[in-house]
């Protein structure tokens, strides 16, 4: 998939104007692309092409895709009114205006993904797009086998059933009835994991998110990130509208 928009959301997230004033602006024949007068409102732009409206460049900020190993206590949003550490102070040096692709809770750590790109962002959250995630959670208690049939089966949660899951048990430890588990699921629900265990009766401790799709953490320790390659960037794409592993 490539990273063409639609011409009025490029001009709108330039802040030209909302999107329906963009696309009036368009028709009015203001707008051209590569110095070509367009007054087609489904024109697709990719990065590299060249915006004018009333013949000024628009600003277009470049996509900037970031993988961040996210440390525990950061919140997933751009600015927190309570003052605690959000995950974009995290990556420092960007000036584009990235924020997180989905959310990891608060004491959740591991794989993030950042982005200023609508595009790829929308693809990754997307119900019917969905990538696989594997998270390793810490787990007070030993779930049994048949518990763990029951969380790969799927388990009723508000939003619905969740879809066929992996898991299986990393290690356990009876003194102090602890385990962890490698659990893989495919939507993207608040609190997913934790509202899994909860309704076989385990209550998550530790929790981190180890893979998403194709990507791991790889080098990376905890607070620190790296840009994915453009490779990455249309593989993860590819596969998420593929929907294979
Ligand atoms: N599931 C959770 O319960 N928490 C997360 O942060 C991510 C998935």
């Amino acid at each position: 998939m490539s990273h063409q928009e639609r011409l009025q959301k490029v001009m709108a997230h330039a802040g030209v104007a909302s999107r329906r004033h963009s696309e009036k602006i368009i028709q009015e024949g203001r707008v051209k692309v590569n110095g070509q007068v367009v007054t087609e409102l489904g024109t697709r732009v990719g990065p590299n092409d060249l915006v004018e409206v009333d013949d000024v460049p628009i600003y277009r900020e470049e996509p900037r895709y970031i993988m961040l190993y996210k440390p525990r206590n950061t919140i997933s949003a751009v600015s927190d009114d309570r003052g605690r550490d959000t995950v974009v102070e995290c990556v420092k040096g960007i000036e584009e205006r990235i924020y997180p692709v989905g959310r990891l809770d608060f004491d959740t750590t591991g794989l993030l993904l950042l982005t200023n790109d609508g595009n790829f962002s929308h693809v990754l959250m997307h119900p019917r797009y969905q990538v696989p995630k594997v998270y390793i959670a810490s787990i007070d208690g030993i779930p049994t086998q048949g518990e763990l049939t029951r969380l790969s089966r799927g388990v009723q949660l508000e939003e619905g059933k969740t879809s066929p899951a992996q898991a299986r048990i990393l290690s356990t430890n009876r003194q102090k009835n602890s385990s962890v588990v490698q659990l893989t699921i495919h939507e993207g629900w608040n609190h997913q994991v934790k509202r899994m265990f909860e309704a076989i009766g385990y209550k998550v401790s530790r929790l981190k998110r180890e893979r998403l799709g194709f990507l791991d953490l790889g080098r990376l320790n905890p607070g620190q990130w790296r840009e994915l390659t453009a490779f990455e960037v249309d593989k993860l794409l590819a596969q998420a509208t593929s929907g294979k592993d």
